[in-house]
């Protein structure tokens, strides 16, 4: 029974395993108070058993209480002695409870017979040093298990700046499932005499086993297998430092460790050296370069004979007017302020000191070769990356709802931009995100027409606003099959957690080109491409094939952009670029630093750099239990809204299903974390597009409000909640790593108020409001105008080779309308009419109805009756680029002539 509740926590064992030591206080409670009351506990002594036997297989993954105490728990269960056992389960709850137990130490006297009061009391330490835990891979007696930990205990100084306590497990199935549940988990020792299988019954926790794991160990030596699980363990926790025990010749071992291995050592000689280097090992992902540098320059007396009058305070300590700013920030922000790059400070622009060591820390973080801080958001690391990547005529191919740094970017590089479509989703009135057949389409029309060496850089937001996730590797690998020295710059903003998690990271640019390199350098590999590449194909068969680079010519060059204020701990405008580019130092390095010359401040903020290292850290030593509990909460949330009775009458949660056509599906799941961890991580790994289960669309359309007034007139403006985005009949809920349970069930609250508000104002409706009532649902259920593709660049911005391709130059049709007499205004239905009687109508500027939030024209761009109907039909209050007044600022008949002449003169040569 427990079981198959279990399966619906999606993960969640920590807060299960909560829940149980909760219930089984309240259980043993019960009977307490019952026995006090000389009542029968008949029935009352069965949830005890229950919740204890629940508790048994899971237990043995956590370092508290461990297995003596819980040991001792168990022998109080069955000797019924329940007022010391409610004694002990209350001390183990509280300590769990409040974590005070990463703060002391709880011990079992050697008295097992004596009173109440001499049962286990947690004792403090009046350290707030961070705590840990070390799981330890080896069979061993529950005497030895006893005198390993007391030996390491032993080691502790005063001055350490961290405590742990181990985790001991016996077989290497056990181990990964230690990884996959214990997120106090920092390090890892494996010793060689692990067992292959396991050694409890882990029928219960089937969800988290390896399949494989058992039988893959079975057959290897020793050494290997700890290679093996070393492996498993680097692939889910890649942040976890893993060290190896062994009893034989450790010399000639460290010279055939896999680099996943931090240290072998000696089992007989190692204990001190594996404590320190453990402590070693935490603090090398806990160091804060830049913060601390901060942190102690912020404390140096200095006399500024500079600019930045606010430096250390000077200009606000002693103001009579802006008093307010100090008490609302505090001191220690201006003190921290600083416009200085030496004494121990840094230059962003050439950094040589503690913000390139912090820079270096966040690549390791995050998986790069190379990671940039920007401070001015991922609007502009877009635009540094495209600067560097793209010269002026190279071809881009970039996803048209991609967010406008990017239109703006590549207008700034000169690029000949070709806008790649997404799949629509028209009932929900947003996009998907573009197949890869379109991809590999666009690639091979262009390599038709003779431009594949002029095509440069690949631009794709991963994941989507609304939540689709790319197969990153699979693009990249299909895509270089048929250019391979192509560029990736994949838009992270949203997407900087997903390294932390093992289920998202194969899916994050980082991880992918990793894998991809090391993929293209195995023997497997080169003999399946040579026997792929014995059969010729035709470009129809390209599209259709799963389609393989080859490994001599392919060159992996990814860039990422990341909002880590968006998902992550940073100042708003924190953001990085990571950089896994083979061809980084010979083709790019010099490039890239022009670009970011050219779009960083020379007074970049401090505290955003500091915030920066500080999430950054956080990541690597949290993020692994920030985003599992990020990921419970939005499963809580999106049971809770579709299992309500009220609410989901008139809302539910876009599903999988709803988001993502099934033909790019290949597992056909609905709901692949709904029905288990399991599906999801099938779904995750064969899916072209998989739905990162965070980000929730509620379809409203059944409430008869429209996305806007749902989110300004009911949550905002009456309960306080902002949201982002929205479609005419959906709205978006994110969570993120600070999404609380407590701010779910607010949320769920403030749904079920509006929900019933509209349930009782239909029952009491007149006849005539619940037509009203009926149209409304009628208009936001029903399909509306269709989005439209995007139309194609006038042939004045196109390149007049025998081969069209529809690539336009955004730079010149952007500059065209800086002289005002080339543009001119026409109102709806002045476009229409001119469209109607067979004229072209061009736009001088970006239109973008929000929402959606992409661009429905460019500079350059044609109109079409399709845009025509559907911004006519559009019931979006908020258009940028389109003043219903003036109308639609376009180019005038004139202007386009004068286009369509430069080109002629621009491209006199290439035509001869
Ligand atoms: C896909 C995408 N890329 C880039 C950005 C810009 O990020 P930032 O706000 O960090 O400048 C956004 C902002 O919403 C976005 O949605």
């Amino acid at each position: 029974m427990a079981s198959r509740s279990r399966t619906r926590v999606y993960n969640s064992w920590w807060s299960y395993r909560a829940d149980c030591w909760s219930r089984l206080e309240e259980a043993v409670n019960r009977v307490v108070v019952a026995q006090r009351r000389d009542s029968p506990i008949d029935g009352l002594v069965e949830p005890i058993m229950e919740q204890c036997t629940a508790l048994v297989p899971i237990e043995q993954f956590w370092a508290f209480p461990g297995p003596e105490l819980f040991a001792r728990v168990q022998e109080l269960a069955a000797s019924a002695d329940y007022p010391r056992l409610l004694h002990l389960v209350a001390s183990i709850n509280r300590a769990l409870v409040t974590e005070s137990y990463r703060h002391g130490s709880m011990a079992l006297r050697d008295n097992q017979e004596a009173s109440e009061d001499d049962l286990p009391e947690l004792e403090h330490s009046d350290s707030d040093r961070p705590y840990f835990e070390v799981l330890v891979v080896d069979t061993l007696t529950p005497e030895q298990e006893h005198d390993l930990r007391e030996e390491m205990r032993s080691w502790r100084r005063a001055d350490d700046k961290f405590v742990y306590e181990l985790v001991v497990v016996g077989s290497g199935p056990e181990a990964l499932v230690a990884m996959r549940l214990n997120a106090n988990i920092q390090a890892c020792v494996i010793r060689r005499r692990f067992s292959h299988g396991s050694l409890h019954d882990l029928t219960d926790l089937d969800e988290f086993i390896d399949p494989d794991l058992s039988a893959e160990l079975a057959d290897h030596t020793p050494d290997e297998r700890a290679q093996i699980l070393a492996r498993r363990m680097a692939r889910e926790r890649p942040e976890v430092d893993l060290y190896l025990m062994t009893e034989v010749g450790v010399e000639e071992m460290a010279g055939r460790l896999s680099h996943h291995f931090r240290r072998v050592f000696h089992a007989r000689e190692g204990s001190l050296d594996l404590h320190q280097s453990i402590l070693a090992g935490v603090m090398h992902r806990y160091r804060t370069p830049f913060f601390d540098a901060l942190r102690a320059y912020a404390h140096r007396p200095t006399g500024a004979f500079h600019a930045l009058p606010i430096s250390q305070g000077k200009s606000i300590v002693g103001t009579h007017w802006i008093r307010d700013m100090v008490g609302f920030y505090g001191l220690d922000i201006f003190l921290a302020e600083t416009s200085a790059t030496g004494g121990g400070l840094d230059s962003l622009l050439e950094p040589t000191g503690p913000l390139r060591d912090a820079q270096d820390c966040a690549a390791e973080t995050f998986g790069s070769r190379q990671t940039f801080f920007v401070t001015n958001g991922t609007s502009t690391a877009n635009k540094i990356v495209a600067q560097a990547l793209v010269g002026p005529g190279d071809i881009v191919l970039v996803d048209r709802n991609c967010h406008q740094s990017h239109h703006y970017g590549l207008m700034l590089a000169g690029a000949q931009v070709s806008y790649l479509d997404a799949y629509p989703l028209n009932e929900f009135a947003m996009y998907g995100a573009v197949p890869i057949r379109e991809i590999k389409q666009r690639l091979l029309d262009l390599r038709a027409a003779g431009k594949l060496d002029r095509v440069r850089l690949l631009m794709l937001t991963n994941c989507t606003f609304d939540g689709v996730v790319y197969d990153v590797g699979r693009v990249m690998e299909e895509c270089l099959a048929i250019k391979p020295d192509l560029v990736f710059l994949w838009d992270e903003a949203w997407w900087a957690f997903a390294r932390f998690h093992p289920i998202y990271r194969p899916r994050t640019g980082m991880r992918a080109a990793r894998t991809l390199v090391e993929k293209l350098r195995t023997p497997e590999y080169r003999a399946a491409y040579e026997e792929w590449d014995q059969t010729e194909r035709s470009d129809r068969e390209l599209v259709e094939d799963r389609l393989m680079p080859d490994p001599d010519t392919t060159r992996v060059r990814v860039y990422s952009t990341q909002s880590t204020h968006k998902t992550l701990t940073s100042l708003r405008q924190g953001s990085m670029i990571h950089v896994h580019d083979q061809d980084f130092a010979q083709k790019s390095r010099e490039a890239f630093h022009e670009a970011y010359m050219a779009h960083t401040s020379t007074s970049p903020n401090y505290q955003i750099l500091a915030s920066l290292d500080l999430g950054r850290r956080q990541a690597a030593l949290e993020g692994f239990e920030l985003v599992q509990r990020q990921l419970e909460s939005a499963m809580r949330l999106r049971d809770a809204i579709d299992n309500h009775p009220l609410l989901s009458k008139y809302m539910h949660c876009l599903s999988t299903a709803e988001m993502i056509p099934d033909e790019y599906r290949e597992s056909h799941l609905a709901h692949p974390l709904r029905s288990g961890l399991h599906n999801m991580i099938r779904a995750w790994s064969t899916d072209e597009f998989v739905m990162d289960p965070t980000r929730i669309s509620l379809y409203i359309g059944l409430t008869g409000i429209d996305g806007a007034t749902f989110k300004q007139a009911e949550l905002m403006d009456r309960f306080n909640i902002q949201i982002n985005k929205t479609s005419r009949n959906t709205v978006l809920f994110m969570t993120n790593i600070g999404t609380s349970r407590s701010s779910v069930a607010y949320l769920i609250e403030v749904l079920v108020s509006i929900v019933r508000e509209i349930d009782e104002r239909k029952s009491e409706a007149s006849r005539a409001e619940t037509i009203v009532f009926e149209r409304a649902v009628a208009r936001l259920t029903n399909a509306a105008a269709p989005l439209p593709d995007f139309s194609g660049f006038h042939e004045a911005f196109r390149d007049p080779s025998e081969h069209p391709t529809p690539e336009g130059d955004v730079r010149r049709a952007f500059f065209l309308s800086y002289d005002d007499t080339n543009c001119e205004y026409l109102l709806q239905a002045e476009a229409e009419a001119k469209l109607a009687a067979g004229g072209t109508i061009v736009s001088a500027t970006y239109v973008t109805p929000y929402p959606p939030g992409f661009p429905v024209l460019v500079p350059g761009q044609v109109f079409s009756t399709a845009i025509l109907e559907y911004m006519g039909a559009l019931d979006t209050p908020e258009v940028h680029g389109y003043n219903p007044v003036v109308g639609y600022r376009v180019y005038t008949d004139a202007a386009v002539e004068i286009a369509m002449a430069d080109r002629a003169r621009l491209y006199a040569g290439s035509e001869q």
